[in-house]
């Protein structure tokens, strides 16, 4: 039976435990100190540190490692490690986590790489000028990747994520545009942007922390659930700094139109002279529609002159572990100067206009890495196998009847209809991106309604939570604001996830949904979602607080997706 939440399991602990009171907090360093004298006394016979390993030693069932203060005495490495390794195995499966567009997979050699170069900090370029002529060299070959044209002198950098580059990106454009109204002498102080309600979390977190009011619009299914162009005229005006454009709506998978928005604002800067510049979250896109045979369909980067700034994360389809991504401007002049600090540093100068000042350089290494190791070619083939299965997971969810898909990379190019009646006769007529409509390799899926209508009392939640027991993590949310009523289940499917785990997933899916229905009971809330941390529910002094778990929010930002 689960313990009840006014049960606090460390106290139980404290109270329940073997050795007296007085005894605990003597730390493990005490017990094989007095063992290691004992032994060099002669009395302790061949108890020496080597033959206790970290199961044999007080922390196995004598100690707790401390949760909230720093110990008194530190532990020997060995007991930590198997201690901290033993309470990680509570964690997911980074590989069966679908939920993520976070890579979970690199090569040996990449990962040793990684290892050999984890003690340097991009911070200091001088230091480490090799791995800073590599960021560069990354820079060159992501801007060439976005289509940097003749006559413009791309400028880019690193930065610990698509959050951090999407942040700058915004600083760069706010910035822009009050320079060009102060020397207009115009107001300053009521800048806005545009965003779809499907923008991830750190687009509505660059408006909220640097003062620019976010007009977000709503999404519908005639939008695909993504920035609507049709409502982006009427949110322009001159205090508008940019628009977000996302390529890879973070729900499902859509791209927005990029080149469709760009000529929006074309008409509008002809209309009213007010020149409106993009900043396209390509967070997984920006490493996918470059390789793909589908591209994005559509033109989305520095073809289009409008677009300013683009950021990735190299830590998703840039296939590197988390800790890197990247923005990049179009040309030097896009980057104002307001933004750039010159650091005289350790002995060199060097321009900085990251949010972080130090940062993990092993990554931008591992980017390097990867780029140069797959090539185009090896890029393409990972992204374009990715898709496949991605199509194949798709088509099979359709097939059972039970479920239909809100993304549509499946579909035949310009076919965005489901079909209740056609999800037998899948169009197949190629292997290769282009035959079908661009997108991330997202499946984002919901129960039928016909579903809904046979079996009331399975709800979504249910099949998320008991799939989580077979160990996949799949999360099911309501879509953005406006459509919030539909859930969708969500697998992003990454290079990692192969064939037979597409398969053994397909089968997975099926059987658990078989489950819920031969079980249908009116009451399934054993499965509703269901988190508890001890860590969670403390301040940060450790002590229990009533209110954390359920801290007001009316002020914050509400996310089902991340
Ligand atoms: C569209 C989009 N933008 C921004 C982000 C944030 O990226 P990061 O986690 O690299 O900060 C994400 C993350 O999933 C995303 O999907």
């Amino acid at each position: 039976m689960a313990l009840a939440k006014h049960i606090d399991a460390d106290e139980l602990v404290a109270k329940l435990h073997d050795a007296p009171h007085t005894q605990r907090g003597k730390h493990v360093h005490a017990a094989r100190a007095a063992r290691v004298a004992a032994a060099g006394s002669g009395g302790g016979g061949s108890q020496g540190d080597n033959d206790i390993h970290p199961y044999a030693s007080r922390y196995a069932s004598q100690q707790a490692l401390t949760k909230h203060r720093i110990p008194k005495d530190g532990a020997p490495a060995d007991a930590v490690h198997q201690m901290l390794k033993d309470e990680l195995d509570l964690d997911g499966r980074p590989n069966l986590n679908l939920a993520s567009f976070v890579g979970t997979y690199m090569e040996r050699e990449a990962e040793q790489l990684i290892i050999e170069n984890l003690s340097k900090n991009m911070s200091d370029c001088d230091e480490y000028p090799a791995m800073m002529d590599m960021h560069a060299r990354c820079v060159s070959i992501i801007a060439h990747l976005w289509g940097a044209q003749k006559g413009e002198t791309p400028i880019g950098t690193a930065t610990t994520g698509s959050s951090e580059a999407i942040h700058l990106g915004g600083l760069a454009m706010k910035r822009r545009w009050q320079e060009k109204r102060m020397a207009e002498g115009k107001d300053t102080t009521k800048p806005n942007i545009l965003m779809g309600a499907n923008a991830q979390v750190a687009l509505e977190k660059f408006a909220r922390y640097f003062e620019v009011e976010a007009r977000i619009l709503p999404v519908s299914e005639g939008s695909r659930y993504r920035l609507d162009p049709a409502l982006v005229r009427e949110q322009l005006d001159e205090n508008t700094i940019g628009v977000f454009v996302i390529l890879g709506s973070t729900y499902t998978g859509h791209y927005e139109p990029v080149e469709e928005i760009s000529r929006i604002l074309d008409d509008f800067e002809a209309e009213t002279g007010v020149d409106v510049p993009i900043h396209v979250d390509g967070a997984s896109g920006g490493f996918i529609a470059p390789f793909t045979y589908a591209g994005a369909g559509f033109k989305w980067n520095f073809e289009l002159p409008r677009v300013k700034s683009i950021n990735v994360s190299g830590h998703k389809f840039g296939l590197v572990y988390a800790g890197v991504g990247w923005i990049i401007w179009r040309d030097e002049s896009q980057l104002p100067k307001h933004l750039v600090f010159e650091l005289h540093y350790l002995g060199g100068t060097e321009e900085s206009y990251t949010l972080n000042f130090s940062r993990p350089g092993a990554q931008v290494i591992g980017q390097y890495f990867m780029l140069e190791h797959l090539g185009f070619n090896g890029y393409r083939a990972v992204m374009e196998n990715a898709l496949a299965n991605a199509r194949l997971l798709s088509r099979a969810l359709e097939a059972t009847g039970w479920y239909r898909c809100v993304s549509d990379i499946h579909r035949k190019k310009g076919d965005f209809a489901y079909d209740a009646t056609k999800v037998d006769t899948p169009f197949l007529a190629s292997e290769r991106s282009d035959a079908y409509n661009a997108g991330l390799p997202v499946v984002a899926f919901t129960l039928t309604d016909d579903f809904h209508a046979k079996h009331p009392n399975i709800k979504q939640a249910a099949i998320s939570n008991l799939l989580r027991a077979k160990q996949y993590i799949i999360p099911n949310y309501p879509l953005p604001p406006n459509e919030e009523k539909t859930e969708i289940l969500r697998v992003v499917v990454r290079e990692s996830h192969n064939l037979d785990l597409i398969d053994r997933l397909i089968a997975d899916i099926c059987s658990v949904t078989q489950a819920l229905i031969d079980n249908e009971v009116p009451d399934l809330s054993a499965w509703q979602p269901f988190s508890h941390s001890v860590e969670k529910e403390h301040q940060s002094l450790g002590q229990k607080d009533p209110r954390k778990a359920k801290r007001p929010m009316s002020e914050g930002i509400h996310r089902g997706v991340c």
